[in-house]
């Protein structure tokens, strides 16, 4: 069985849609940069170990990507899934999980990287949004994408309205990709991501119905 590692930093609600999927590998730990973050409670009553390194107490990013690294490489993962975890990672904490470290994003990027996303996407007017999972890479929000699910905008919309819309599919849409991960089906070649099964040239990887 691979074994996984879960970052978040607040609510955690990626990280039970993860937890809840009976994914085909064992979650390790759960750590978060905030001592408060909701989501610690609920990996905890799942009897999953977990962490907290806090960010404050470290003088630079590197330091603090440098024990984070150690609390996580103590568990051997796998796989390393950033479900909801708003730190900004160094260059070398990125390239040492290079092709087995996932990120789910509440946009269709490349469209709206970084934060308020959903009001970022409002005020664009675009009449389709969304949310990617992608493998990480150095550049924020920009590693290659693996896999998307869109959501309509609604006349009327708010960000609150919108943001419950995307975050069902996130539910969705991440747990479907840590699977075929875990599965053994899917990694990162040559900068693209490749599920096995999938036809190659131009073909996207969308959330397709079956696994
Ligand atoms: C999710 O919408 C996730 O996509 C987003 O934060 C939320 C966390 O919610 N992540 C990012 O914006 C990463 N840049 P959750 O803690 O309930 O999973």
């Amino acid at each position: 069985m691979k074994r996984y590692v879960i970052l978040i930093s607040g609510r955690g609600s990626n990280m039970e849609a993860l937890l809840d999927a009976g994914l085909p590998g064992v979650c390790a730990a759960v750590i978060s940069n905030r001592a408060d973050a909701a989501g610690l409670d609920f990996a905890a009553s799942r009897g999953i170990a977990t962490a907290v390194i806090d960010h404050r107490e470290f003088a630079s990013r590197e330091a603090f990507d440098a024990a984070l690294a150690a609390a996580i490489d103590r568990h051997a993962p796998d796989l390393v899934l950033l479900s909801g975890f708003m730190r900004i990672l160094s260059e070398g904490f990125v390239r040492h999980y290079e092709g087995r470290l996932l990120n789910i994003h509440p946009s269709l990027l490349p469209a709206f990287p970084g934060i308020r996303t959903h009001a970022q996407a409002l005020a664009a007017g675009v009449r389709l949004h969304g949310c990617s999972v992608h493998f990480v890479t150095p550049a924020l929000d920009g590693g290659p994408i693996i896999a998307q699910a869109a959501v309509p905008v609604q006349a009327g919309d708010d960000v609150a309205s919108l943001a419950a819309r995307v975050l069902a599919e996130e539910h969705r849409l991440y747990p479907r990709v840590a699977r075929w991960f875990l599965q053994g089906r899917l990694s990162l070649v040559d900068g693209r991501a490749q599920l096995a099964g999938e036809k190659a040239a131009g073909g996207s990887l969308h959330a397709p119905q079956a696994d």
